[in-house]
């Protein structure tokens, strides 16, 4: 069973091959961080132009990297929600019509399913049941899952999500888009003890988090210092990276309690956050419980996860109508049971 994956969900073009003796053969991925730089984000349209320009041309390479001809592919998966809806229309369209001009089923995935299994492409896989802290630029979510499609969520943000903070909190020091790695790198450089900033919602009980009274508070502390020294980035950036670090891990281990499930998986761009990884590391082995993350390179959007994705809802005899729209908004849960067909 081979099958090709597509992911165009936001401002990342991702086109991967997953053979289910082999493993992964192509993994192609293409950024539009520099064309959305200038903005400071990214840009709806210009993201959608860009994946029409990219998609085809890479599903070329791909089949050729991997040797495949088109008589290889089993099913066609792509990402069909959450995300910017051109982007996806852009990604759905062409997998639906490849699927149909195949004669092949098309399997629409769930973005953060995806990201979810990322986990799983490692030879040492999480196995069901486990929690999951899912954070990317668009999500911050703690949720429980039994199988793939069953997930129970735990909490969420209910405002900004994690990456977007870091992302606004690195357009406030000045620094480039995506800010995540941005920040990371600044704080290596930060001192620890100048700042402490707020660990939001942790003073009381629950799994939701918060972080935009977290953007507000950087806000002040950055306008009260005034014109910003090296050092002063790098201490804000610190101080604003050990927060949410805290809060991040603050939940876990509380979810890890409540649930008294012994297996964590991290996953979604923030996942690729080196100090979360030690800070959560640190935590799970005081509480017996086991940690698993994917490769930094999946942790952000990736073709390789939705094509695994795609051939993990395959093998449960899952596959979609070539008549379904994309879902731009898509809370996970609506998964739950709606796995094999
Ligand atoms: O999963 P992803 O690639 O796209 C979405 O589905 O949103 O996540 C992108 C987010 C961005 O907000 C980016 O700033 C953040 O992940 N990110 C990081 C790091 N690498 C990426 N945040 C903190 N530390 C990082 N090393
Ligand atoms: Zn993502």
């Amino acid at each position: 069973m081979r099958i090709l994956g597509i992911e165009s969900s936001c401002d990342e073009t991702g086109v991967a091959i997953y053979d289910g003796e082999k493993g992964l053969l192509s993994n192609l991925l293409y950024s539009q961080a520099s064309i959305h730089a200038e903005f400071g984000g990214v840009v709806p349209e210009l993201a959608s132009r860009d994946h029409i320009r990219k998609t085809l041309p890479m599903i070329r390479q791909a089949l050729e990297e991997s040797g495949s001809s088109p008589d290889d592919i089993s099913a066609i998966a792509y990402t069909r929600g959450p995300g910017l809806v051109g982007a996806l229309m852009v990604g759905s369209s062409i997998a639906k019509s490849l699927a149909m001009a195949w004669d092949i089923p098309s399997i629409a995935v769930h973005h953060m399913e995806g990201h979810l299994v990322a986990s799983m492409l490692e030879k040492d896989a999480p196995q069901y049941p486990f929690i999951a802290l899912l954070v990317s630029g668009g999500h911050t979510q703690l949720l429980s899952t039994s199988g793939l499609g069953e997930y129970r969520m735990l909490g969420e943000s209910l405002d900004d999500a994690a990456g977007e903070a870091f992302d606004k909190a690195a357009k406030m020091l000045g620094l480039g888009y995506p800010g995540g790695p941005e920040i990371a790198r600044l704080a290596e450089t930060g001192d620890t003890g100048r700042f402490r900033f707020p660990r939001p919602m942790t003073d009381r009980p629950g799994l939701d988090f918060s972080f935009s009274g977290l953007k507000t508070y950087t806000m002040n502390c950055i306008e009260r210092l005034g014109p910003l020294s090296e050092q002063d980035k790098a201490d804000v950036a610190t101080a604003f990276q050990e927060a949410v670090v805290d809060t991040i891990t603050i939940k876990c281990k509380r979810a890890i309690k409540e649930t008294r499930l012994n297996q964590l998986v991290i996953a979604g761009g923030v996942s690729a956050n080196l100090r979360l990884r030690d800070e959560l590391g640190e935590m799970v082995s005081k509480n017996n419980t086991r940690i698993f993350y994917p490769q930094l390179k999946f942790c952000t959007d990736n073709g390789a996860m939705i094509a695994y994705a795609g051939y993990l809802k395959l093998q449960l005899g899952h596959e979609d109508d070539l008549a379904i729209n994309v879902k731009p908004r898509w809370p996970m849960e609506d998964l739950t049971g709606a796995t094999s067909k």
